[in-house]
This record gives structure tokens, sequence and C-alpha cells, in this order.
């Protein structure tokens, strides 16, 4: 089976699994772990701020970051398809307590006028105060697409500017260093807190980090504790997340090829299936409206070729690529989705134009 669901679906490493066993273990939240303390402090170091907590999930980072920066009531600001909004099971409202205001977006990116536009620095009788601006980078509802460094800046500017704090869910962080070509910390230090996972395409089976000052870190423990986040010998998982970052960031670089390589074929196939242009990480969002058929009927088909997608949408398919997919992978999916391809109702006939109907 050739999974491209997602690049959560990767197996811990053979270092990783000699890293868990030999890990110092203590309990973390009475006096400490020494390896989660260890991980904590290389994710600082690695993103530039002053502390780090380990969170089990990405989910939980952007949640525990969202409470510790704002209180109950107040208004977030982030783009429209943001994962918070889109995938958090509405946690920013039903747990937080939340507002919140959607800025318009181009991959990912928030429309600066409109965001200017709509923040409230004070609480008017009429009018919520904008508690918080988000980012997210890369941005897994734009396919992946990395936010410009200058981008980022003048958001973080924005928010200094009214005195509102800044978080970026960075889930898939170090695909975006790899693909801008600069240290984690050049992205990292457009805002004032970020989450990365290392259970993604750095391969740890669990885990991921939230990053700000120490004061932030400080009041993001007492929420972490308070949503059951807290964790005992967590060394266990904490010791594959040191790998992870130790050697599994530069070959994120091989997964943003494979996906290149994806796109390249899905393109020759079909020109509407996808830009491939427009691939800057290890996600490829694929329309799938040419070929007459719904994205579930697609996966569907694929999955009976041994494909594994995800679709991403009713008309789009969702592949990432990661570290179990090989090029020559990516040749049976191009294969299998040809094959497909030529089964499928919408399909123009070769050199006619037109549709056959089946
Ligand atoms: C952009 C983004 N943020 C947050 C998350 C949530 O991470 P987790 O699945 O660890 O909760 C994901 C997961 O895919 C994601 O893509």
């Amino acid at each position: 089976m050739i999974d491209l669901r997602s690049d959560t679906v990767t197996q811990p490493t053979d270092e990783m699994r000699d890293a868990m066993r030999a890990a110092r273990l203590g309990d973390d939240s009475r006096d400490g772990d020494p390896t989660v303390r260890e991980l904590e402090t290389l994710a600082a170091a690695r993103t530039g701020k002053e502390a780090a907590m380990f969170v089990p999930s990405g989910t939980m980072g952007n949640l525990v970051a969202l409470m510790a920066h704002t209180g109950r009531g107040g208004e977030v600001l982030l783009e429209d398809s943001s994962h918070i909004l889109k995938s958090e099971m509405g946690a920013i409202a039903q747990v937080a307590g939340l507002f919140h205001r959607t800025i318009r977006g181009e991959r990912g990116a928030m429309d600066l006028g409109v965001l200017t536009e709509t923040i409230a620095a004070q609480l008017k009788p009429n009018k919520l105060a904008t508690a918080l601006i988000e980012m997210e980078t890369t941005h897994n509802g734009a396919g992946g697409t990395v936010l410009p460094l200058d981008h980022m800046a003048e958001v973080h500017a924005l928010g200094r500017q009214h005195g509102i704090p800044v978080h970026t869910d960075g889930a898939r962080l170090f695909n975006a260093a790899v693909a801008l070509g600069v240290p984690a910390e050049q992205i990292a230090r457009h805002s004032d807190s970020v989450t990365f996972c290392v259970s993604k395409g750095l391969s740890a089976p669990v885990g991921s980090l939230l990053c700000g000052t120490s004061d932030f870190i400080a009041r993001a423990r007492s929420f972490r504790r308070m949503l059951g986040g807290n964790l005992r010998q967590a060394g266990m998982l904490a010791a594959a997340g040191i790998v992870a970052l130790d050697s599994m960031v530069e070959r994120l670089a091989d997964d943003h090829r494979t996906a290149k390589q994806l796109a390249d074929g899905l393109h020759r196939l079909s020109s509407g299936l996808v830009d491939p242009e427009s691939i800057e990480t290890n996600i490829v969002r694929v329309d799938t409206t040419g070929s007459g058929w719904p994205a579930e009927m697609w996966s569907a088909a694929l999955q009976r070729l041994d494909v594994r997608v995800a679709p991403g949408g009713p008309m789009q398919l969702r592949f990432v690529t990661h570290r179990h997919i090989s090029p020559a992978d990516i040749e049976t999916t191009l294969q299998a989705f040809g094959e497909v391809w030529r089964k499928a109702p919408g399909q123009p006939m070769a050199g006619v134009g037109q549709r056959h109907g089946r």
C-alpha cells in the first residue's frame, strides 16, 4: 500500500526506537523528565525562543497558545482556511471561549489591507477587541504553501503596533524552513509564539512543541494541565523528538521533490489536475473536476489499486509525501492514477476534445 493520506503515517526510525528505549525518564509534571527538558531546550533553541513546552499534539499546542495569550471573549483574526478553524473541532470557541473573524487569504497569506482594517485595538461598547492574530506556515488548507517572510514580518509588526500577540501554527515549520532555505528561527522570529509537530514529516511517533517567552510558557503549562495534557514519563516520546530535530529536518527536501514529481506527472496527464508551479513543499492538492468524479470516488478507486489518498474537499484530493514514499512509489501512483483517469466519465477523448459518457 502506498499511503499518501498524510505525513502523520510515518513510523519512527530505528534510531528513534533505540533512543526511546535508552531515554532517561522522570515524572514530567512533578520533578521534570530530563529527556522532555532536553527536547524543550532544543526546540526553544531551534525557534530562537526563550522556552518551549512539549504537548501531545499540534491541536493542543495551538489551543494552549490561544488560551495563554488571551482572555475569554476576545476576537482572533486568522486566515479563512486555517487548520484551527477547519480541523480543530471549534476548540477556539468551545474551550478557549474566543470569537474569531476570518481574513481572506491568498495561498494562505492573509490580505494585509483587510487585516489592518479589521484589527480592533481596544474593546468598544459595540465592538470586541482583537485578542490575537494567527498565521499558519506551511499552510495545509492552501496546499502546503509557505508564507513569505516579509508577509510574516508585516503581520507581526501590525500586532506589535496594536499590542496584539501573534501566534504561528507551524505544524510543518521545518518544511517551510527547508523550502525557504533558512533556519526555522528566521520564520519563528516573526511571531510571539509558534507550534511545530515532530509527529508529521519528521517521523517521531507523538508530539509537538509550543515555543515562546518564558512567562508565556509558564502560563501555557497551567492550561496544558487543565486540558489533561500533563504527561509523566514523556521522555519516552521526547527521545524520538530529539532524534527528529537532530536528523530528520534536511531530508524533508526529498519529500518536496517527490511532491513535485507527482504534480509534474499529474499535470502531464491533464493540466487541469494541478499546477506544478504551485507546489512548494510536500502537499499536492488535485482538482478532480475534469474527471467527472468526486474525490470520494477517486480515493476509493485508488485504494483498490493500493494507493491511499485523502479527499481534501468534494472535488479535491490531497496527496502528502513523506519518508516512506520513494520516487518509484510516485511512478506507481501515477500509473494507478492514469488507470482510474481513463475509466472516469469526464475525460476528454484523445484528439476529439469531447467527453464520453459511461
Ligand atoms: C497546519 C496544522 N496545524 C495543526 C495540526 C494538528 O496537529 P495534530 O494532528 O498533532 O493535532 C495539523 C495536522 O495536520 C496541521 O496540518
